[in-house]
């Protein structure tokens, strides 16, 4: 069954991956990015591949743009049923030195980014008696990680808004799930590693138990199973995808 489904972050790395497992599903796919030219890309990408798509450029700590590009998303492919939100920004700083900039920024786009994604999606969802609901969380929301004091509050964040949303909203029909990755191979991570700010990945990769670093498939297709009908009394669960790394 084709499906409405919402992608933000769907510019680049896990939330691309997202969008391209979703749509061989059969979903129609808009992709949300605050990176315009990324999210064109990837909805051009998603068309050449027979699936309809549509881009749009979107901060997702603006409530006004999410309400806007989802009223976008329903008249072009219809009302939103899977919303999966990948959009994230990291930060590494010693906690004495995060500055309450940073702290405002980081958690504005992780956690209130999240806030405004799904309250903006769940009318749709109500309305239908069916929806699917998978953030991207992070294992710094679960084990902490030094040096993103911020960063870590918000996926922890976001992992209690998860959890909330699936009690608050279980009886509607909707499912709602987090997936915290450990360490994936994405743009993101390689920032990281370029800056130093985390380990090389062959010393990552040696403490996973898998012995190796995520991919953004490995990411995409549990999130995708988790947005699928089979998976309709999964809810409320973090769902690990990470080797082994966090047990
Ligand atoms: N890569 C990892 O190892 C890892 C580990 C744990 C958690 N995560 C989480 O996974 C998610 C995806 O990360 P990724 O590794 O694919 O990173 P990425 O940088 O490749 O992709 C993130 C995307 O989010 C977009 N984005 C950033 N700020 C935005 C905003 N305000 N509004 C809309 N879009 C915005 C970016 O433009 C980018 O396209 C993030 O939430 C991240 O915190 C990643």
């Amino acid at each position: 069954m084709s499906r409405v489904a919402v992608v933000t972050g769907g510019g680049s790395g896990i939330g691309l991956a997202v969008c391209r497992h979703l749509g061989q599903q059969g979903h129609r796919v808009a992709v949300l990015d605050v990176d315009r030219e990324a999210a064109e890309q990837a909805a051009e990408d998603l068309r050449r591949c027979g699936v309809q798509a549509l881009a749009c450029a979107v901060d997702v700590s603006q409530r006004t743009a999410v309400d806007d590009a989802l009223a976008t998303v329903r008249g072009a492919i219809g009302p939103v049923e899977i919303m999966v939100t990948s959009a994230g920004i990291a930060e590494f700083s010693a906690f004495t030195d995060i500055s309450l900039e940073a702290w405002n920024k980081v958690i504005a786009v992780n956690l209130t980014g999240t806030f405004h994604c799904l309250q903006a999606a769940i009318p749709d969802m109500v309305h239908v008696a069916w929806g699917r609901i998978v953030t991207i969380a992070s294992s710094a929301g679960q084990i902490g990680s030094p040096r993103q004091g911020h960063y870590a509050a918000s996926k922890g964040g976001v992992i209690a808004l998860t959890k909330t949303v699936a009690r608050e909203y279980g009886a509607h029909g909707i499912t709602a799930n987090t997936i915290p990755p450990f360490f994936v191979d994405t743009p993101m991570s390689r920032a990281a590693e370029a800056a130093r700010d985390i380990p090389s990945p062959a010393e990552v990769a040696a403490r996973i138990p898998g012995g190796r670093l995520g991919t953004v498939d490995d990411i995409a297709a549990t999130c995708a199973f988790l947005c699928s009908e089979e998976a309709g009394y999964i809810t409320g669960q973090v769902i690990g995808v990470n080797g082994g790394a966090v047990l």
